[in-house]
């Protein structure tokens, strides 16, 4: 199933949704351009995963050296600190523990939301009656949610 979070305008850099789909609570984010989910539940003891802060990778060639590459972004559950890459949900704390869920997040444009069915009705079957509808345009790009976990492609 995919879910539209909110118009691409109106959700600004730096900022993240807390959705609740079905039993799921997902966390979106916006860090720059990009646009992550994730569960909101820490594998580790079930802490509410999205409310922590994000911070950026950082690398090292040996003591005295650290850079900020960008190139990664990381949670850290405000329970205990344990840090999940935003893109895979993998922890790199507690060596064998299961990742945290993570989930495809696309920009589409208003007008696809309006003609996928997917998005609509997604476990629903037609019944015998058809009202008169009309067409309505949507115009601005929204952020999308796959809320298949990526493991599940
Ligand atoms: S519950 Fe998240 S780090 Fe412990």
């Amino acid at each position: 199933m995919r879910v539209a979070v909110a118009r691409v305008a109106d959700f600004l850099p730096g900022q993240r949704r807390i959705i609740q789909i079905g039993k799921r609570s997902i966390g979106v984010f916006r860090v720059g351009d990009r646009f992550y989910a994730i569960n909101n539940s820490c594998p580790h003891q079930s802490g509410p995963l999205c409310l922590g802060r994000t911070v950026p990778w950082a690398r090292s060639d040996g003591p005295g050296d650290v850079r900020v590459t960008g190139e990664r972004t990381l949670l850290a559950c405000p329970w205990h600190g344990w840090e999940y890459d935003l893109v895979t949900g993998q922890s790199f704390l507690g060596p064998g523990e299961r990742p945290a869920r993570s989930y495809e997040v696309s920009v589409r444009p208003g007008q696809d939301l309006n003609e996928d069915a997917a998005l609509k009705f997604p476990d629903r079957v037609p019944g015998p009656y058809v009202a008169e509808t009309f067409t309505v345009s949507v115009e601005e790009d929204y952020v999308v949610v796959d809320t298949r976990a990526r493991s599940d492609r």
